[in-house]
């Protein structure tokens, strides 16, 4: 374990986790090629570097993030992890009549085969329809199947800032995830503290705006095909807020380029994900990487000092001057 990684309570499971965690999506797909050696070095960079919390899904590569992602723990010590994934986005048509007690069981027994678990950590709802949060059943079912030994604990992966707040409110949800960061804020106003009050974790996803906050894009930037940086940058597959957090492309540019000039510890990926880190409220972030140097620059954001007052007014100011628009009321 790293001494200087910071660990965090995920009250309702009974586990602390990382406050740097690793997003697993790269090792299925929809961000091009990742081959099974970089998948499996990825996830060893992490470890290595003190990662205890993994974020995959039953829908990154059809289960191959899965099943990488579990041959991974229990070749090294499966209780020294935690292990997140999600269900629901397997429901065809995407629809709330799909959220029943068989699909939910049946894409359970899927996940607990890949990630090779009886009983899995964390199951998420892998943003399902919005009223899905308001139908006690589904929660029903839910507690059904923690109280069966399906898994441990159950949380939700949101797209708005309202849905947050509604399953919150949920007594036996454990985790909320959610995108946070510096290109979108909103959760901070009320998602944050409502979470905490609860007693519930915050996973922040998309920690870099898929990479942009790196710094490294650039008006001629190009990106593969199967990327879905490329095939997403207008919402023609998924929410368009997965995509640079929703961010128009060239805003985005802009915004990357002046973040890089505030701040002076590390690098800029590391500046945005210790900005994360210092929000109250905030378990753990799950930055995604597609090369294991990026996992490991990712887990030494914990080792950065905290994100100074002058940085904390520029970043305001930075979304206040060229993001607040774009996003703030649509998530
Ligand atoms: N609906 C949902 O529940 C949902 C949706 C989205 C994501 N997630 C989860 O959240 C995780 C994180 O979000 P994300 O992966 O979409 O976006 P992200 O973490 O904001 O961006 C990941 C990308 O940033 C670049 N990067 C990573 N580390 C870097 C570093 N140290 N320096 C420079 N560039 C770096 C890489 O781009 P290159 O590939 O270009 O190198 C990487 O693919 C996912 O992996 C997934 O587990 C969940």
């Amino acid at each position: 374990m790293s001494a200087s990684m910071e660990h965090r309570p995920i009250p309702r499971l009974g586990r602390d986790v990382s406050v740097v965690g690793q997003g697993c999506w790269q090792l299925g797909a929809d961000w091009g090629e990742v081959a099974d050696d970089t998948a499996t070095g990825i996830l060893a960079a992490a470890a290595d570097a003190g990662v205890t919390f993994f974020d995959t899904a039953d829908v990154y590569g059809d289960g191959r993030s899965e099943r990488l992602v579990g041959e991974f723990v229990h070749d090294r010590g499966r209780e020294g992890f935690v292990v997140a994934t999600k269900m629901g986005r397997r429901a065809d048509p995407h629809v709330p009549e799909q959220f029943t007690a068989d699909n939910l069981r049946r894409w359970n027994d899927r996940s607990r085969e890949n990630l090779r678990d009886d009983t899995l950590d964390l199951v998420q709802l892998h943003c399902p329809p919005t009223p899905v949060y308001s139908t006690d059943a589904v929660f029903e079912i839910l507690d059904e199947m923690v109280a069966e030994g399906r898994m441990r604990a159950y949380g939700v992966s949101v797209e708005t800032v309202d849905e947050a707040l509604t399953a919150i409110r949920r007594e036996h949800v454990a985790s909320v995830q959610i995108i946070l960061n510096v290109l979108r804020r909103k959760p901070l106003e009320q998602v944050l503290g409502a979470a905490a009050d609860a007693g519930v974790a915050i996973i922040a996803r998309v920690p870099l705006a898929s990479g942009m906050l790196s710094g490294r894009f650039g008006a001629d930037t190009t990106f593969a095909p199967d990327d879905h940086r490329a095939f997403n940058r207008h919402g023609e597959a998924f929410d368009v807020g997965e995509t640079f957090s929703g961010v128009p492309y060239d805003v985005g540019v802009q915004a990357a380029q002046r973040f890089a000039a505030i701040g002076s510890h590390g690098t800029p990926a590391q500046r945005a994900l210790r900005w994360i880190i210092d929000q109250p409220g905030v378990t753990t972030v799950i930055p995604g990487a597609s090369r294991p140097e990026q996992a490991v620059a990712n887990a030494g954001a914990a080792a950065l000092p905290p994100t100074s007052a002058e940085e904390l007014i520029a970043y305001e100011r930075l979304y206040d001057d060229l993001i607040r628009e774009h996003v703030h009321d649509r998530w």
